[in-house]
């Protein structure tokens, strides 16, 4: 048993990556992002903001990253890049798996 656990938590840190250490769910809370994508990312705020549930990850974090940057300018995203100095890139990448984990 205690060799299984072991061999588990290797699988783990294996392909979880950076995303394992950080707590999505929590982050999405502390950083003002169910604010506007409302809860578990289904609830926007006004029909002209994305639902976020269920979005891939790599999607999901190639457009923040954007976003973060100023590469991605359109639409609204003037709006959510008022907050994107709050994350870090290891941050982003949490959200983003967290999201597309999401129902
Ligand atoms: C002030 C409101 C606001 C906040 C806070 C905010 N966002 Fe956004 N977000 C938006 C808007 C608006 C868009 C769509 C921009 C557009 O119209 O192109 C967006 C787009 C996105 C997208 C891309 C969706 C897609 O389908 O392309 C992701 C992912 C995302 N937000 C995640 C987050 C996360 C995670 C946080 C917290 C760190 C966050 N947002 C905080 C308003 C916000």
């Amino acid at each position: 048993m205690k060799k299984l656990s072991f061999s588990l938590a290797l699988a783990s840190l294996a392909f979880a990556g950076p995303a394992l250490a950080l707590d999505g769910a929590k982050l999405y809370l502390e950083k003002t992002c169910v604010a506007c994508h409302g809860k578990e990312g289904k609830k926007p705020l006004t029909p002209e903001y994305p639902k976020l549930a269920g979005q891939n990850a790599k999607y999901a974090q190639k457009q923040m990253l954007d976003i973060k940057s100023g590469a991605r300018a359109n639409g609204n995203s003037a709006a959510m890049k008022g907050v994107m100095h709050l994350v870090s890139d290891e941050e982003i990448a949490a959200l983003a798996d967290y999201l597309s984990k999401l129902k």
